[in-house]
C-alpha cells in the first residue's frame, strides 16, 4: 500500500492566510526553521497508479501539482483519482471537491450524515450535479463492514465511527452522532499490512484503541499540542474538546493513548498552525521524537 500525504496542516494551512502568531509570522519570516503545509487530505493506492482520495481538500490544486503520479498521464482530459473517501463534512475536507469538477463524474463515498451536510448547509452534492454528472455518492455504512474501490482492489477499507465534532454549518455541530466523522481502517489484501487514518479525532475508546492496534500504522489527528491552545496563542476561544481534537498533551491525550502502541508507526497529520511541534527546534517536537512520534509533513510518502 502507497500513502500520500498530500497535505498535513489543519483548517487554515500552515501559514494561515490572516494569522500574525508565532509561527504563522515566522514561517513567513524565515526566522522559523518550519516547512509550509497546505490542508489535510492523503491519497492511497495498491499500484502507484490509480488512487483513492481520503478527503479532497481547498488546496488540492498546488496539492495535485506537486505530485505527479497524479497527475494526467493516459488520455487528453485524465486523472489517476479513482475515487474520494470523506471522512467527516469539515470545510477542509470537502471544498476541493468543487476544484476537481471538469473531471465529473467523481465517485464519492461517505455516511449518510455526511451525504447530508453536504446536500444541505454546504450542498456540494446539489450544485455539482451541473457538471457532468456530479458526485456519485457511495453510502458508507456504520457496521463496520469492509469495502473496496474496484481501481485498488487489493485495499480494503473499513469505516470506524469516531467521536469528534461535526463543522459549524452543520445541525449536528456540538451534538455528535456516529457517522459525522470516521477514521479508516485499510488493509492491503496481499502483504495484510494496514493503516488507521483519523485526521480529525476527539476521544478514544475501547473499539478504536483495538482498530490502532491493529494496525501496522497509525495516522492520527494532530491539531494541538493543548487544550487551550487557541486561548493560549490569543487566536480563539475554542478549545480542543469544544473542536474535536484530541489534543496531545496533558492526562488522557493523544501522548499517553500511543503509550500503548509500541509496535506501530505513530505519525501526526491534521497539524494546526498554533501546535509547537510543527517547529522543529522546539521542546514539544523534541518530545515527540523521544516518544518515537512523527510529524506529518506534505509530500511524505509511506509504503507499508
Ligand atoms: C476542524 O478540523 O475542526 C475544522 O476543519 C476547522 C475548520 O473549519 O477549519
Ligand atoms: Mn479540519
Ligand atoms: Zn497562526
Amino acid at each position: 500500500m502507497h500513502i500520500r500525504v498530500l497535505g498535513s496542516a489543519a483548517g487554515g494551512g500552515f501559514p494561515q492566510w490572516n494569522c500574525n502568531c508565532r509561527q504563522c509570522a515566522g514561517v513567513r519570516a524565515g526566522s522559523l526553521r518550519a516547512q509550509r503545509r497546505t490542508q489535510s487530505s492523503i491519497a492511497l493506492s495498491d499500484n502507484g497508479v490509480d488512487w483513492v482520495l481520503c478527503n479532497a481538500s481547498p488546496d488540492i490544486r498546488v496539492q495535485l501539482e506537486s505530485f505527479p503520479a497524479l497527475q494526467p498521464a493516459r488520455q487528453l482530459r485524465d486523472t489517476a483519482i479513482a475515487g474520494i473517501i470523506l471522512m467527516d463534512s469539515q470545510i477542509d475536507h470537502c471544498t476541493g471537491l468543487l476544484s476537481l469538477r471538469e473531471g465529473c463524474p467523481h465517485a464519492v463515498w461517505c455516511t449518510e450524515r455526511v451525504h447530508q451536510d453536504l446536500s444541505s448547509g454546504f450542498p456540494l452534492f446539489n450544485m455539482l450535479t451541473h457538471w457532468n454528472g456530479g458526485l456519485q455518492w457511495q453510502p458508507i455504512g456504520l457496521d463496520r463492514a469492509p469495502f473496496s474501490i474496484a481501481a485498488c482492489a487489493h485495499l480494503e477499507f473499513r469505516a470506524i465511527p469516531l467521536v469528534s465534532n461535526a463543522p459549524p454549518y452543520s445541525p449536528n455541530r456540538g451534538n455528535p452522532q456516529p457517522g459525522d466523522t470516521i477514521g479508516l481502517f485499510i488493509e492491503d489484501r496481499r502483504s495484510g499490512a494496514s493503516l488507521f487514518y483519523a485526521p480529525g479525532l476527539g476521544q478514544v475508546d475501547d473499539e478504536l484503541l483495538g482498530w490502532m492496534q491493529r494496525a501496522d500504522c497509525l495516522l492520527l489527528d494532530g491539531t494541538l499540542w493543548r487544550d487551550d491552545e487557541m486561548r493560549l496563542c490569543e487566536v480563539g476561544q475554542s478549545l480542543g474538546r469544544d473542536m474535536g481534537h484530541l489534543a496531545q498533551s496533558g492526562p488522557g491525550g493523544m501522548l499517553e493513548v500511543l503509550e500503548g502502541f509500541p509496535r506501530q508507526r505513530k505519525v501526526l497529520i491534521h497539524i494546526n498552525n498554533t501546535n509547537p511541534i510543527l517547529d522543529p527546534d522546539s521542546a514539544e517536537r523534541a518530545e515527540l521524537e523521544r516518544r518515537g512520534i512523527e510529524v506529518a509533513y506534505d509530500g511524505l510518502h509511506i509504503d507499508l
